[in-house]
């Protein structure tokens, strides 16, 4: 069987068991905070979306912060309303020794996206944004798309996985301009291929829904 086949990929609690604690030797929180030359462009590729996109004063969610190198970029450039969802407490652990700045004036919540975005008001965010978490979520939670397209008030920013590369039984990668175009979030730019990342990765912003 491939490891593509849709039968043998992860299941929603089987992806979230994997993320809250990552025991295959990959995915060890310190990895996503050193300094590299990959991790520097996508840091770079970051902050000029949202110097172009996002206002300092904008409130944004990270999904899927992981030890908070995205935070501490925009909190370094001087976007100080952050927050974020995290399932993995360990990655969390990381980011209050590591950026203790950034933990201590970021709103964090550990839990699973899954469970957290129907308590978020619809008044909240302007902006919610990820890296490379949406290819992380399976079939089961794709309902959370309609959820977030409905309560980013100004844009949505993803970097995320839609083609074949890197694929294993816990990637499921899809095209975010198809999904959030129909659910009324025209896209607004899109960047790829997107520096740092793999080249099955695209950048897009969707802008608000038209009046
Ligand atoms: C590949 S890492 C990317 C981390 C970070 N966004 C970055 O760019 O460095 C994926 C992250 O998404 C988190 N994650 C996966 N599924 C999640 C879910 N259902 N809810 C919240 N976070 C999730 C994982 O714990 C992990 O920290």
């Amino acid at each position: 069987m491939q490891e593509s086949d849709d039968s043998v990929k992860f299941t929603k609690s089987e992806a979230q068991d994997y993320w809250k604690s990552p025991n295959d030797g990959a995915n060890n929180p310190l990895e996503y905070i050193v300094d590299s030359e990959r991790l520097r462009e996508r840091n770079a590729l970051l902050l000029s979306v949202f110097e172009k996109h996002v206002d300092r004063e904008d409130a944004i969610l990270e999904i899927g912060c992981n030890a908070g190198r995205n935070l501490h970029n925009l909190w370094a450039a001087g976007y100080r309303n952050l927050s974020a969802v995290e399932l993995s407490e360990p990655a969390i652990e990381v980011m209050k020794q590591h950026l203790p700045s950034v933990y201590r004036d970021s709103k964090i919540t550990i839990g699973a996206i899954e469970d957290v975005i129907k308590t978020i008001s619809s008044k909240r965010y302007d902006v919610i944004f990820s890296m490379a978490v949406m290819i992380h979520l399976p079939p089961e939670s794709e309902w959370i798309f309609k959820e977030i397209a409905r309560r980013a008030k100004k844009k949505i920013i993803v970097f995320e996985g839609e083609g074949g590369e890197d694929i294993s039984v816990r990637h499921f990668p899809r095209n975010y301009k198809r999904i959030f175009t129909r659910l009324k979030r025209p896209q607004i730019e899109q960047i790829w291929p997107a520096p740092g990342l793999p080249r099955s990765y695209v950048c897009r912003v969707f802008g608000p829904r038209p009046e």
